[in-house]
């Protein structure tokens, strides 16, 4: 219920979008760096700005009944930026973890981090678990952060899940098909993102949900990450709303589909 919920959004804002609610949302935050250095400021001023539009994302996704939000945080590839600029990084999201449980929890919402853990220090990894521990009965929403995680790395990790699965005969690589795949990525449980937005006006998956978004729709905004707000989320979700979606159909089956619903 809507009403029970401890949120800082403008409702009224996100009450305008009245068409249908993705189930499942990925976000690439891009823009921070940009945002900051436009105003004379460090790329980690960017970030923690950033941390701000998470709340908001998070919240309006909550407020909406999304059933899962996942964000890209960190890239595999990310490791390669300056090492000042990863720790601050690591230190906000630990940061983040701190000041946004009791709204994560309040919310019903479940914490899930995806990518590779192994490269994170022991101290973030232990906050991590703590919150996926403390909210993993959750169900109103699961919030997904993607840190150290790359889409190719997550197919890889599949591959090696399944031929260890052959090597010790449990399977048979006849079996091998698009649902024992799916079933070995991190959250096997979630539906496949059918919106992706994206900040800051690049047109790239930059090594996001690889296998997830084979057929998700795409929402590009101009805006830094920093400056994406309530107003600019409705037009993505309304972009989506006015959009068709055919998986490899014909528009007329589609709309024959619809229409005997
Ligand atoms: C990309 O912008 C953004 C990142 C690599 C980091 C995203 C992190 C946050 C929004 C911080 C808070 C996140 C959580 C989950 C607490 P960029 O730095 O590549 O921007 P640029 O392209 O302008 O350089």
């Amino acid at each position: 219920m809507k009403s029970n919920l401890k949120l800082s959004i403008n409702q009224d804002i996100i009450d305008t979008y009245e068409g249908d609610v993705p189930k499942h949302i990925g976000v690439i935050m891009d823009g921070n760096g940009r945002w900051a250095q436009e105003r004379g400021m460090i790329r980690i001023r960017g970030h923690h700005e950033g941390a701000k539009t998470v709340r908001t994302v998070v919240e309006s996704c909550r407020y909406l009944g999304c059933e899962a939000l996942t964000l890209y945080a960190f890239s595999a590839q990310n490791w390669g930026r300056p090492e000042d600029e990863v720790k601050g990084l690591m230190s906000l999201f630990d940061l983040y973890i701190k000041k946004e449980r009791k709204t994560i929890l309040d919310n019903g919402i479940q914490l899930r981090v995806i990518g590779d853990r192994s490269k994170l220090g022991p101290k973030l990894i232990s906050a991590i678990e703590g919150l996926e521990e403390i909210s993993k009965d959750n169900s109103d929403m699961i919030l997904q952060v993607a840190v150290s995680y790359g889409g190719r790395e997550e197919i890889i990790r599949a591959a090696k899940i399944i031929a260890e699965k052959a090597t010790r005969n449990e399977i048979d690589t006849d079996q091998i098909d698009e649902h024992m795949l799916a079933s070995a990525m991190y959250s096997p449980d979630l539906p496949d993102p059918e919106l992706i937005v994206r900040t800051s006006g690049e047109f790239r998956v930059s090594n996001f949900l690889t296998w997830q978004s084979a057929y998700s729709e795409f929402f590009v905004s101009d805006l830094y990450w920093p400056d994406f707000d309530e107003e600019e989320f409705v037009k993505a979700l309304k972009s989506f709303g006015d959009r068709q979606r055919r998986f490899g159909k014909t528009g007329e089956q589609i709309s024959k589909e619809d229409s005997s619903k």
